[in-house]
């Protein structure tokens, strides 16, 4: 029987990304992708009723409430989705020995790190939406064996809301844009990051925990928008500022590279420079 595979927040970039993944490599497993519509995954009885139909060997939880600045204001929601949603997966994936591949953040660390952030260094969220992420991830590690709980960074895709589609919008509306240039980080390309949860699947790995991935190397939104603009051949003057000209509801770390050293030992991988992820992106997208 082919290993079956369930997919929550079927509509977000992630997911989109993997089931655009999925069908191009022809892969030798079963998923079953399901949106929010179809599972709520704050809704016990819907998870329940689900788990008790089909047989799942992995969950990997795409959904979450991902609205960082309405999320200082939205709290409950956030806390419903981000904390009680991964509770009751990790619940029902323990129930049923599923192993849950969960995606979590960079943004549950402060920031004041000089160094990237290796999986066992201190966490401190500044913001709702990192408190509920790392809240998230402590009900898992409470609830649930069999688990890999991912922390990435700066996601992008073709799909959905992100910092590489705004950007392209703007540029169409705008002569001049200002971009924040003091927060360091690691812009991770959606297909990069379903690679990797890919071979952790096929590869069986039980080395469960918490693992840091994101594409190798660092920036920040200033030279990252920089980029996105020279590899689109896009003329728009770019300006940078500081993360005061730009105030925003929730705070963000001011450094946040992942340090991916675990990882990449584990699955025995080499991780791509964001830069050339990005130019194969934006390239297959003009042709
Ligand atoms: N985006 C980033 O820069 C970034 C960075 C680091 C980590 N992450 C993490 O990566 C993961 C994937 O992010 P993403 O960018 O793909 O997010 P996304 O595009 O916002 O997708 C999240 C999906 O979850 C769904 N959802 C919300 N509440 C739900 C619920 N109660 N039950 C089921 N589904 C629900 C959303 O549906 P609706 O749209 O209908 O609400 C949406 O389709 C998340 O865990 C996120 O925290 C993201």
């Amino acid at each position: 029987m082919k290993t079956q595979v369930l997919v929550t927040g079927a509509n977000g970039q992630l997911a989109k990304t993997l089931r655009d993944r999925y069908i191009k490599n022809n892969l030798a497993l079963d998923f079953l992708f399901v949106s929010k519509a179809e599972l709520d995954i704050t809704n016990k009885a819907q998870l329940k009723d689900l788990f008790n139909h089909h047989h799942f060997d992995y969950c990997i939880n795409c959904a979450a409430y991902t609205a960082v600045d309405k999320a200082e204001s939205d709290n409950e929601t956030a806390y419903s989705v981000n904390v009680n949603g991964s509770k009751y997966l990790a619940e029902v994936c323990q129930l049923h020995q599923t192993t849950l591949i969960h995606i979590s953040t960079d943004f549950v660390f402060d920031g004041t790190s000089k160094f990237p952030y290796k999986e066992t260094d201190t966490t401190k969220p500044l913001s709702v939406y990192g408190i509920t992420k790392l809240k998230g991830e402590q009900a898992i590690i409470k609830n649930l064996e069999k688990y890999f709980i991912i922390r990435t960074s700066w996601l992008y895709s073709e799909y959905g809301h992100n910092f590489m589609k705004t950007m392209l919008r703007l540029a169409q509306e705008k002569d001049q844009l200002h971009v924040v240039s003091d927060q360091i980080g690691t812009p991770t390309y959606t297909g990069d990051l379903i690679e990797v949860i890919f071979k952790l699947i096929i590869s069986r790995n039980e080395n469960y925990g918490i693992y840091h991935f994101s594409n190798s190397g660092e920036t920040n939104w200033f030279d990252f928008a920089k980029a996105i603009f020279e590899y689109s051949h896009i003329k728009t003057e770019l300006k940078p500022i500081p993360t005061e000209a730009y105030p925003t509801s929730a705070k963000r770390p001011q450094y946040s590279v992942l340090d991916t050293t675990k990882i990449k030992s584990t699955l025995d991988i080499c991780i791509p420079n964001w830069k050339d992820t990005l130019k194969v992106v934006l390239s297959n997208r003009l042709n």
